[in-house]
């Protein structure tokens, strides 16, 4: 079975593009100073760069009026843009340039919880009578006049706060600022609807939909279980297996009146975050006749082991699996909650890493400023930010602050991101004046020029896109091979994992598109070491 270019949706022959807008570009105000922080108009003004990079999509996470306590994933209003980042003109003027591009626009939706600021939350706090009250998750204290059971939030402590002037604890599966919403509410799923509704309507082509996997909690409110796994140094979130706070049936059920709601409107998508293993991930795609996200994020590249029969084992079991209940498959290797690719893999591995992210057959989705090899920047105590690492100090690499540092655009201070005179939010990456976009466009060897060669090279083969996915015995250990065929076209990737020299015989057979190395070898020539070489067989 083989899907043919010309099917295929946007969202499964394009490449989604992952833009955190505090780190992006800060615009310059009229008297041409900015405030350090990214906005929309910096955004629209570098679409044109998201266009010479062959993207598809630009995801935009959260952008919406927020006290910022979590950068935006605590939202106070839904339906406006906070004004650090502009405000609902600039949005539409951003939508309208990028479709003008042929662009497609996906914002950050976030319906696990809202911001302790928002309106509704606001409403709940006066009292057990509120109209509102049960839009949030309510526990009396436990038997011992306590929390009510040992649920933890991800940032560490407990996922309970009392609220002193009821009594009543409420929950949240991240900061106390971040009140969990009672999706069980079927008003909560009408006015959360209404949100998704609102941004479709401004022309909006999809979501990302903020921990999906998280929506509802079994109503027992048991305490869960330890986990045996977990040690000492890790963070506290992993001391008990999430049984009854993830991935439970009502989330299901919750997703397919979501995308119903999609279905509304032509052409949108939806792709889910969740951390999750292969046999509970897929099944939030659901079924032709129920269909529930149109991609569930896969993280597995990310999570694994960084070895060539590992992520070969993989793909082939997910390629099978995505296959068998006919769900588009899709990649990532970062975003703002992981370290950079190129830190965890090393500079080595790096152009290994992204070859395979843009011909494994999927949907690849990239995070800013891996097109040129940007890295986790250290961050002084003094400069952190992320409540992740703050409420952590005992589990350092808890804080996210490392990968989610101003784009590095050119040599001039601030790297070009934003006015010379301005502090960034963030500190700045040290190599950003010679790791940045201006550099790299002008030398032909460069990061991004090399990422350019992918893309293009997507376009010019629909076998890349479109085409069947089938492992191939290397003969090595340290190197994944796979074809990718459709109708009489087959390109073959190599992918050397280690760093001797590999000769694959017959498996190298074929005209050299493209090599991480520079120059094209000849046919058969032995793969070179950390080499990632792509053929026409
Ligand atoms: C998701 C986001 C993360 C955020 C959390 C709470 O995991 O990716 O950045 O902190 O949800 O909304």
């Amino acid at each position: 079975m083989t899907d043919t270019v010309q099917q295929l949706k946007w969202w499964q022959s394009g490449i989604i593009y992952q833009i955190y807008p505090r780190s992006f570009q800060d615009s310059a105000d009229q008297d041409g100073t900015g405030d350090g922080v990214g906005d929309l108009r910096g955004i629209t003004a570098r679409l044109p760069y998201l266009k010479s990079l062959g993207v598809q999509a630009a995801w935009l996470s959260p952008i919406f009026t927020s006290p910022m306590r979590d950068f935006g994933y605590d939202v106070a209003d839904y339906c406006d843009i906070d004004p650090l980042f502009g405000d609902l003109a600039d949005f539409d003027a951003l939508v309208h340039e990028a479709h003008g591009l042929g662009l497609k626009v996906m914002l950050d939706y976030v319906p696990n919880h809202t911001s302790s600021d928002h309106a509704w939350f606001q409403e709940a706090l006066t009292g057990k009578d509120s109209e509102k009250r049960d839009w949030y998750v309510w526990r009396d204290p436990g038997p011992d006049g306590g929390l009510p059971n040992n649920w933890k939030s991800f940032f560490g402590g407990p996922a309970w706060t009392l609220d002193e002037a009821s009594g009543q604890y409420y929950l949240h599966q991240f900061l106390p600022t971040q009140p969990d919403l009672n999706w069980r509410n079927p008003d909560v799923r009408a006015a959360m609807f209404e949100v998704l509704r609102f941004w479709m309507r401004r022309g909006v082509d999809g979501f990302r939909v903020d921990v999906i996997w998280l929506l509802a909690e079994d109503d027992r409110y048991l305490d869960e279980p330890a986990n045996p796994e977990w040690t000492p140094g890790d963070i506290e979130h992993n001391s008990v297996s999430h049984t009854y706070t993830q991935d439970q049936p009502e989330t299901h059920q919750y997703i397919r009146e979501m995308r119903t709601v999609l279905d509304e409107f032509d052409d949108r998508m939806m792709v889910g975050e969740i951390y999750l293993p292969v046999d509970q991930l897929l099944p939030y795609a659901g079924t032709p006749d129920t269909p529930m996200v149109h991609l569930p994020f896969n993280f597995h590249l990310i999570l694994r082991p960084w070895q060539a029969t590992a992520v070969r084992e993989f793909a082939d079991s997910y390629d099978a699996a995505c296959r068998k209940i006919g769900t588009w498959p899709n990649w990532v290797l970062g975003n703002h909650d992981q370290r950079r690719f190129k830190s965890r893999l090393g500079a080595a591995q790096y152009r290994v890493a992204q070859t395979l992210l843009l011909t494994l057959r999927g949907t690849p989705t990239v995070y800013y400023g891996d097109e040129i090899g940007m890295q986790d920047v250290d961050i002084p105590r003094d400069r952190m930010v992320d409540p992740a690492g703050l409420q952590q100090p005992d589990s350092p690499a808890a804080s996210r602050d490392p990968e989610r540092t101003p784009m590095q655009w050119d040599a001039s201070p601030n790297a070009g991101f934003s006015a010379a005179d301005t502090t960034p939010w963030l500190p700045l990456a040290d190599d950003f004046a010679t790791v940045n976009v201006q550099a790299q466009e002008a030398d032909p060897h460069s990061d991004l020029n090399f990422f350019r060669a992918l893309t293009r090279l997507r376009q010019q083969h629909p076998a890349l896109v479109g085409g069947d996915y089938t492992s191939l015995d290397s003969g090595h250990e340290d190197v994944f091979a796979f074809r990718r065929t459709l109708d009489s076209q087959s390109v073959t990737v190599l992918l050397n994992f280690g760093a001797g020299e590999r000769d694959l015989g017959d498996v190298a057979l074929g005209q050299a598109l493209l090599s991480s190395l520079d120059d094209l070898p000849e046919s058969g020539a032995k793969l070179r070491p950390n080499e990632a070489r792509i053929l026409l067989s």
